[in-house]
């Protein structure tokens, strides 16, 4: 495997190289975009992530969620068709700045309301329809206790079905020693579907900002929508992630560069 993703890591500094010769509209992102300066780039790296997923399948949920944070924050990361089935459109180089203090500020925490996540989203050329589709990926993964425990205590929050506190309140105790983790969708955590917008209907999904999509008669028709028309969720879903990956093509032009080998600090 080594040796595959050093030739991916070669073929990536050719395809930079070329890439930062080009001007910034020529190097805007693509689909395809590798297979002209590196036929096997994307094939491999497919591959490469299919072994880690077969491996820890919980994976895809952390990618998933790291594109999310990625296309919010600074928008550097190409995701490839193995972990969501669709073609993103790739190329993008990686950032220069690494901060993490913008996170902080950029990604919406799960205490927010709806006119606040509406905000957030729009910061990013996103649509309440768009958000309202994104957040069903948290029909899979997991969550640290931390994140919700404050609708568990002192009281159980009455936007949450008070059974399902109840049991979260045994996997989450008070002032635990470790912060515990449980599944996002208790019924089918491991698949991405619809499964979350009937959590969030029957008021046993995580979050406030989950349950805050019952707020509006516009977000709740939608969420009502995906839990009684077959495949509309996948649907929307694949392109509102086209749509988020195409948030800034910023660093498609000639204000990244290709990390080295210690790939998580700026060369
Ligand atoms: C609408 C605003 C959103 C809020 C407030 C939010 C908040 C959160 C929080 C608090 C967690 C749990 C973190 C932890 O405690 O470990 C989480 C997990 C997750 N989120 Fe979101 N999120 C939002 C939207 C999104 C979007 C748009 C996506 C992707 C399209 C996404 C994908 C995920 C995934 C896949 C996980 C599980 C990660 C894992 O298991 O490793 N979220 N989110």
């Amino acid at each position: 495997m080594e040796s595959k993703i050093s030739i991916f890591i070669t073929c990536l500094v050719f395809a930079a190289a070329f890439q930062l010769l080009l001007p910034v509209s020529e190097a805007s992102l693509k689909v395809g975009y590798y297979k002209s300066k590196c036929k096997k780039a994307e094939s491999i790296v497919k591959s490469t992530v299919r072994n880690f997923i077969v491996k820890n399948p919980g994976l895809v949920a952390g990618v998933i969620r790291m594109f999310f944070h990625d296309c919010f924050v600074r928008c550097e990361m190409d995701i490839c068709k193995v972990v969501v089935n669709v073609d993103l459109r790739k190329s993008r180089l990686d950032g220069r700045v690494s901060n993490g203090s913008e996170a902080l500020q950029l990604l919406p925490p799960p205490s927010f309301n709806l006119t606040q996540l509406e905000a957030s989203f729009a910061r990013n050329g996103l649509s309440t329809a768009e958000m309202v589709t994104l957040s069903g990926a948290h029909s899979i993964g997991r969550s640290h206790c931390s994140s919700f425990t404050s609708r568990l205590y002192p009281t159980i929050d009455p936007t949450m079905n008070q059974g399902f506190g109840s049991s979260l309140r045994k996997l989450c105790p008070q002032n635990a020693a470790v912060d515990g983790v449980v599944p996002q969708d208790f019924v089918s955590p491991n698949k991405l579907d619809e499964q979350y917008y009937k959590n969030v209907e029957s008021l046993t999904a995580l979050f406030f900002s989950d349950w805050s999509l019952l707020t509006s008669s516009e977000t709740q028709k939608q969420v009502d929508t995906y839990t009684k028309v077959p495949g509309a969720f996948k649907v929307d879903f694949a392109n509102a992630m086209i749509k988020m990956g195409s948030i800034s093509d910023a660093l498609a032009g000639s204000s990244g560069e290709v990390r080295g080998p210690t790939c998580r600090a700026v060369n």
